[in-house]
Formats: C-alpha cells, structure tokens, sequence
C-alpha cells in the first residue's frame, strides 16, 4: 500500500484543544494514519503585504501524519478563492449562471495559486504515493504536477456537483476545465447523474469515448469516472445523538420548545441552500395551516460563510429580511414561529437537536451530497423517528429514498410537505427511516474512502499526459 498525499483547499490542522474535525476530514486522515501520509493546502492565513510568495510549506506532524499548509497573498485569495472558485465555478456548477462572474484576472490567479501548490508540494512527494485532490479549487492541480514530471497516481474527487454541457460549456475555458480533470487517473463524483454530465459533455464536444468496461478517453488518456457518494460516520453519529440528550444546550432547548413540535435546518449560509425558498416555505405554511400556529417552531442554525463574496452579503440580507419578516407577521407574545441563528453550533449538540426535531428541511436548489440530510437520518431514535424533507436537488436524494422528496422552487408542494411530515404517523416514519439507515449504515464515509482509494491503487501509475 502507498503512501496516501491528500490535497485540499482546506486543511484540517488538529489543534489542542480545539474540536474534533468533522467525518470527512477523520476519514481521510484515518487513511493516512494507516499508510502513512501528508496533508497539503492553504493554512486559512493571509501573507503580510510584500511578503513575496512563500518558499516552502510549513510542516507539522500529528498521529504520524504530516500537515503542510502555505500561506496566500490577499491578491491570491481575492482572484484564486473568493473570484475564479466561489464567484465562478461555485455558482456555475451549482446551475447559478445568473451568479457567475468570469474575469480572466481571476482566472489567472486560480492557475496561479495552482502552480504555487503544485511546486511547493513536489519536493514533498516521493515516487509511489497515491495523490487524491479535493474539491473545484484544484481542478488544474494533477496537470501542472505532470508538467514538472510528476508521474505518480493522482485521483480528484468533485464534492460539489458536475453540471450538464449546455451549463459547463458556459464557462469560456470550460475545455481547459475538463482536459485538466482527464490529467487524473481517477476522477470521482457524488452521483451517477454527474457521471452522465460528464459522458454527455465528452461525447458532445467528441474529446473521448466512453469504453465497454466503464472507463473514458479523455483527449487520449485513459480515466476511471465514477461516483462515490460521500458519507458520514453513521454509527459514531447515531451514537453521540443518543448521548447528547444529557447535553445542557439540547436540554434547555427542550424545555424552552414546551410541547411543540421542531423543524431543524442546517446549512451554511449559501445561496445554493435554498433558505430562502425554505422560509418562505414555512410562511405558506403557517397561512395554509393555521391550526399549527403556537404548535411547531422552526430553527434554522445557519453560520455565515464566504463574506467575502458579493453574492453571500446580498442572501445574507435578504434572508435576515424573510426570518424578520415571518416573526412580525406570525409571532405571539408566548410563540416564536422561527429562530434563526447566524453561528456554529457544536457537532454534539447539532446531533442531538437532530434527534429530538420531528422534521429535518434539507432543501438545497442543489447540491453535491448534503451530509446533513445523512446526520439527520443517523441521528434518529429508532423507535420514534424524526421525518427528513429533503430537496429531489441533493445528491443525497439518488441514496435516501424514503426521504419526503420535493422541489424547492414550489413553495407550495414545499409548505404541503411540511404539513404531511409533521402529520405522518409513526409506523410511516419508521418504514422511511430504517431504510435510510440502513443505506447510510452500509455506505458510510469509510467505504467513500475505502473505494476510491482502492479503484485509485488499482489504476496503471499514469504516463506522461498525451496530447
Ligand atoms: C463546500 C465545499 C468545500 C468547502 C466548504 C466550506 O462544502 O465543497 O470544499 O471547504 O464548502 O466552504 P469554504 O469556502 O469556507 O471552504
């Protein structure tokens, strides 16, 4: 077994005293703890002004695996981070053309920031180590490493979704996009409708084939495209959920809900979540059903993210008008219909507020997985489970089928859903839910992890890229 090297914008340094990473990020650096390894990525630091770029990465180790982070100029954030990945490709591959901004400054910067990983990490690999890279930030990352003669296995792994052609081709270096993806050995997905995406795009701009075994040419190189829907840690999940009812911060939101029912969102404050169409959801709702008025309370934690980006200032503004606006019209002296909170709350309690909620909203406009839609599900007690609504756009819903499907962008149907999910009966909500558990049992973020890595171990070590 190689040596693992895993890539990421992010990199989850452990700190003393600090919580625990999240499934994901446990996932990985389990793998690499097994067989050795490293982390690399940005250190979420800002480069003094006039710093000149950095030299090298700092290493630190832990539990036997090496982190190494590199800090970034403003200028390089602004154009690599906030501008080509979050004002562009984020949008974009989320079907926001309508959100997209394309400069070719940032454009620039994006390659930039690319290449600087991509010289910085080299001298940190030695010949036999799988590389696997995460996520659109460094799409690019694989082909500029085999411009400096990297010949090592490398895989990518697309956390978010893969558009259809007529929406890729929309971005103007859209064929730069993909021939750097086809610079991989193995590119994962989170469902099989990004791999069609992905088929559809390649026959139509006729840059490859798709062969009888499943694998594609890609301008000449031969690829594994497949999905991996991403997981959790199902049973640790379930686990702390059924602990946390002794955590004070679940326990006194108990008891300031009385006898009334829950709703429960999380999400980050994204335009990709769909919160505001969620809200206006419950606004329809609470006119349509006005005997749950006083009986239900909707709680809607939402940290802010990306402040830097134009587009989540203007959501983050329209959504505080929408949660202001419900409360003014619906409230009573005794009864708030919606609390929405704009903070991170801790991963023991999010489970056990998942566990107690009736109803879990998962209604992104789209979405690559959603892991909520998983710990809501995981989170259940079994003998009286909770409903998850969740939103036909999440990657999620190709896995959860007895999930209470539904379109965000139909308020209506939305507002109806709610009223079925708080009104089914407990053997329904049973059937739904052992269901879903035993999917997300079975497909956790260890199997993830596990067949990517060893559909990556299975390919050829790759030769110089053609073409
Ligand atoms: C999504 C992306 C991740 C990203 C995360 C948080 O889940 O797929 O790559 O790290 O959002 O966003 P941020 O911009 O704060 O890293």
């Amino acid at each position: 077994m190689s040596r693992l090297v895993v890539v990421s914008n992010r990199v989850p340094v452990p700190t003393p005293g600090t919580p625990p990473a999240g499934g994901l990020a446990v996932a990985l650096s389990g793998a690499m703890k097994a067989r050795g390894g490293l982390w690399f990525g940005w250190s979420g630091r800002t480069l003094p002004p006039d710093a000149g770029e950095p030299r090298a990465a700092e290493l630190t180790e832990s539990e036997g695996v090496t982190y190494a982070v590199v800090d970034l100029s403003e200028r390089d954030l602004d154009d690599y981070y906030a501008g080509f990945s979050n004002r562009m490709l984020w949008p974009l591959f989320h079907y926001r053309m309508d959100l997209t901004e394309f400069t070719r400054v940032n454009l620039a910067g994006y390659h930039r920031v690319n290449r600087l990983f991509s010289r910085l990490l080299a001298p940190q690999i030695a010949a036999d180590d799988a590389i696997w890279v995460h996520d659109y930030h460094l799409i690019p990352l694989a082909a500029e490493l085999r411009s400096i003669g990297c010949k090592n296995r490398m895989g990518f792994f697309l956390h978010i979704p893969f558009p259809p052609p007529d929406i890729l081709t929309v971005l103007p270096n859209h064929a730069d996009v993909v021939r750097s993806l086809a610079a991989y050995d193995v590119v994962g997905f989170q469902t099989p409708i990004d791999v069609e995406n992905f088929e559809t795009y390649v026959r139509r701009e006729k840059i490859g084939r798709r062969l009888p075994d499943g694998r594609f040419v890609v301008h000449g190189r031969t690829v594994r495209v497949e999905a991996y829907p991403v997981g959790i840690e199902t049973q640790t999940f379930a686990d702390v959920a059924a602990a946390s009812e002794r955590n004070a911060l679940v326990r006194r939101t108990k008891e300031s809900l009385g006898d009334r029912k829950l709703i429960i969102g999380v999400d980050r404050l994204d335009y990709s979540k769909g919160i505001a169409e969620r809200i206006q959801a419950f606004e329809t709702f609470l006119l349509l059903d006005p005997e749950w008025r006083g009986r239900c309370t909707y709680l809607q934690i939402t940290p802010k993210s990306r402040g830097e980006v134009p587009e989540y200032a203007a959501m983050e503004r329209e959504v505080a008008g929408l949660a202001g606006r419900i409360n003014g019209t619906f409230s009573e002296l005794d009864w708030t219909p919606l609390r929405y909170v704009n903070r991170t709350v801790g991963r023991n309690a999010l489970a056990g507020l998942y566990r107690y909620a009736r109803v879990g909203l998962v209604t992104p406009l789209r979405d690559g997985m959603n892991l909520v839609a998983k710990e809501f599900v995981a989170a259940q007690d079994p003998e009286n489970p909770g409903v998850l609504l969740l939103s036909r756009f999440a990657g999620a819903a190709s896995e959860l089928d007895g999930a209470l499907l539904t379109n965000p962008y139909d308020v209506d149907g939305t507002a109806g859903s709610i009223a079925r999910a708080l009104d089914m009966p407990l053997e329904e909500r049973k059937d739904r839910w052992s269901s879903m558990f035993e999917r997300i049992l079975e497909y956790d973020v260890a199997w993830w992890c596990r067949s990517f890595l060893d559909a990556l171990e299975n390919e050829e070590a790759a030769p110089p890229q053609a073409g």
